[in-house]
């Protein structure tokens, strides 16, 4: 089973094993890892699921946030000041399922998911 490392906002990772078309949010809700709320259950309409997919993983999960991702994230998350834009590697973590591929993904957590 692919695994996920999740990386804090103090820096402590948490790896668990999430099956191949779950989603990495609720991989996190499984598992007691703290630091994903994911309020809607994955409907795409809270935000509070939000992660930062490590350097490395970026193009393995498919590439940036999509649109409707953005224009969520873009309620709740702070702005680049000189961009404008979110940060790059910002997506919501239900719209990221698990392949076989993506064993050894990490993905950093927000030090707060409500603002
Ligand atoms: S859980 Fe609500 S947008 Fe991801």
């Amino acid at each position: 089973m692919p695994k996920v490392t999740y990386i804090d906002h103090h820096g402590m990772a948490t790896g668990v094993d999430v099956p191949v078309g779950e989603n990495v949010m609720r991989g996190a809700l499984y598992n007691n890892v703290e630091g994903i709320a994911g309020e809607c259950g994955g409907a795409l309409s809270c935000a509070t699921c939000r992660c930062y997919v490590d350097d490395a993983w970026t193009v393995k999960v498919g590439g940036p946030a999509s649109h409707e991702e953005r224009e969520l994230l873009a309620d709740v998350v702070e702005l680049d000041a000189a961009e404008g834009a979110l940060a790059r590697n910002v997506r919501l973590s239900c719209q990221i399922t698990m392949t076989p591929a993506l064993d050894g993904l990490v993905v950093h957590l927000p030090a707060k998911q409500f603002f």
